[in-house]
């Protein structure tokens, strides 16, 4: 790519710089291509697949895979189960790169190190009535260079590529750990055995893990899916001789994958209906209050129903929250098979604490007297991503757009005060995928100038009257960046209306109130 451009060639000719060829990336690189673009795609890692390229053995699926499903590609006949396990999500991902002709628009080994818009300053930017001054996806004034460093060779000195339009799909679930902070002499460095997170142990392959922890005393910190995986683990090698234990702060619910099966079955228009969703009037006000009971109802099922098939009395797990609120802030995870069956023989501890740190032996655990004596303490404590998003920005007015504000980007994908630039993948949700591919459908449609965007202050406005809403529904779980399980048609529709299609993609009007939308709905946008 040469390292700059003139300001009046034609439109398709823009240069765009994609950062990331995990599931994000690859699916952005597709839709923009397919508007007759021709993005080169900057990947640090030495292949695609993000982070299915390295997980622990055990990692499935959480979602069905009609819903993690390229709109465009099912998946191959041979895979038979609801829930692939990684080696199949990773041929699935390879064979859609490779039908697509994706991989050649690749510079892999490529690591994006800094981002700097050419021609905004933070006063400018603040003056702005339209995004980017304009509405539209380019404009002369919007170049922005990109760093970039061979990760093969990383004494010679990066290289800068000149671009119109970037769009970050650096994925939230790796590279920047979320590690607890400790008092000084009260963390790591005083422990005798060996801490390490849980990304460190996902990138170990199957004989390096059992190694590692092999007749060890394991503490794995957290309580969600991570810590939960690699606490089965643990105790599925060690058994009753060295049993590991689970620490966590808080008690999510978790559950079958029946149980996912089902929620999705039921994601459809009429459980939205449910909701009070923003900009709706006094009739869908009505109906959603009309219909609360359904989802208390709904809630109240499937709580009696996990406090059934799993002891969570008896082990003093039943969460403080609803079910509910838990599923609207995306935040649902599959339980490991025999997780309390390992409980029960009691190869696997729960043990819930309100802090801990460290001593030479273990981990001294809130007042208790006597350490937990441990040799390896694993921190499945998540990832610092709004960091990590920040962090490639040059300027500290971009990095504080990221980290200054809890409100969502707008349609999950811009940041109102960012201009030329999209956010794909930044938005958890219960099938990834899904919402993902919307977003690039929909990025794409823009970057070909099919709609502008409106001004800035209508963009801020939405995306607080979107935040508010979630708020209210997923209380102290709020998370900014969440397309919540009972918002994605009504999120598809929005998108869908702004790309000019029909939003209702059904053939029959019972089937749109009563059947699931997945990816193959919106085929062919
Ligand atoms: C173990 C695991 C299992 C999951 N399972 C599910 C599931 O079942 N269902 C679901 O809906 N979601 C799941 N998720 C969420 C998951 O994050 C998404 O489904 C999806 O795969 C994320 O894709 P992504 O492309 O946005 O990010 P990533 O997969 O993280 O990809 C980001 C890519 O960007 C590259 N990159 C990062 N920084 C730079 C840089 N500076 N320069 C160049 N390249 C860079 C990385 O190397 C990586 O290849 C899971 C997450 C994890 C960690
Ligand atoms: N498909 C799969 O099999 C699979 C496997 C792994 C991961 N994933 C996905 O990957 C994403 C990341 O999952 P993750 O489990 O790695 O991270 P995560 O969802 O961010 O969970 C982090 C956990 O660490 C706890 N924690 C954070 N800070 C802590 C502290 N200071 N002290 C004690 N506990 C702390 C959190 O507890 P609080 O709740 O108290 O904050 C939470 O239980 C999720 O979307 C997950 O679904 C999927």
């Amino acid at each position: 790519m040469s390292s700059s451009m003139s300001s009046c060639e034609p439109k398709m000719e823009k240069k765009k710089a994609i950062v990331g060829a995990g599931i994000s990336g690859l699916l952005a690189c597709k839709h923009t291509m397919e508007k007759g673009f021709n993005p080169v795609v900057f990947e640090a890692r030495n292949g695609i697949g993000g982070v299915w390229s390295s997980t622990i053995d055990s990692t499935k699926l959480q979602t069905p895979k009609n819903y993690y499903q390229f709109s465009d590609l099912s998946w191959p006949l041979s895979v038979k189960e609801t829930f692939p396990d990684q080696s199949q999500v990773m041929d699935y991902i390879k064979s859609y790169a490779l039908r697509f002709g994706i991989f050649t628009q690749i510079e892999f080994n490529s690591k994006v190190v800094s981002i700097k818009n050419l021609s905004t300053n933070e006063d400018e930017v603040c003056s702005w009535e339209l995004w980017s001054g304009t509405g539209k996806a380019f404009s002369p004034k919007g170049k922005w260079n990109v760093v970039v460093q061979d990760v093969l060779h990383p004494l010679e000195a990066p290289k800068v590529y000149q671009v119109d339009f970037v769009i970050l799909c650096i994925g939230k679930f790796s590279d920047l750990p979320k590690i607890p902070h400790f008092e000084q002499r009260k963390g790591p460095e005083v422990f005798r055995g060996k801490v390490i997170h849980s990304m460190d142990y996902a990138a170990m392959n199957k004989i390096e893990a059992v190694e590692f922890i092999k007749d060890k005393r394991v503490t794995v910190v957290g309580f969600q899916k991570s810590a939960l995986d690699i606490a089965a683990q643990v105790s599925k090698t060690n058994g009753v001789r060295h049993p590991c234990t689970l620490l966590f702060r808080r008690v999510q619910w978790s559950g079958s994958e029946n149980l996912v099966r089902l929620t999705f079955r039921n994601l459809n228009r009429f459980s939205e209906l449910m909701i009070h969703k923003p900009q709706e009037g006094l009739v869908l006000w009505l109906l959603a209050f009309l219909l609360s009971p359904l989802r208390w109802i709904f809630t109240k099922l499937i709580e009696c129903y996990l406090r059934w098939i799993y002891p969570l009395k008896k082990y003093n797990m039943i969460p403080d929250h609803t079910f509910l609120k838990q599923i609207y802030s995306c935040m649902f995870t599959v339980l490991p098979d025999c997780f309390y069956e390992r409980v029960e023989d009691g190869s696997l501890i729960l043990k819930r604490s309100r802090k801990f740190c460290f001593c030479t032996t273990g981990l001294i655990i809130d007042d208790e007297v006597d350490p937990l004596e441990t040799d390896i303490v694993i921190f499945a404590t998540g990832y610092k991503s709004d960091e990590k998003i920040s962090n490639i920005f040059a300027l500290n007015y971009f990095k504080k757009c990221i980290t200054g504000s809890s409100t969502p980007f707008y349609r999950e994908c811009i940041h109102p005060r960012i201009p030329h630039l999209a956010i794909i993948g930044y938005s958890e949700s219960p099938a990834t995928l899904f919402t993902t591919e919307l977003r690039s459908k929909w990025l794409a449609h823009f970057l070909a100038g099919k709609f502008k965007l409106p001004v800035i202050k209508e963009m801020e406005e939405d995306a607080k009257r979107w935040g508010k809403c979630m708020r209210k529904y997923s209380r102290e779980n709020y998370k900014r960046a969440c397309v919540s399980v009972m918002l994605q048609i009504y999120c598809n529709d929005q998108l869908c209306r702004d790309m000019g299609c029909n939003h209702m993609r059904k053939k029959w009007f019972l089937s749109e109130i009563f059947s699931p939308y997945q990816p193959a709905d919106y085929a062919n946008i």
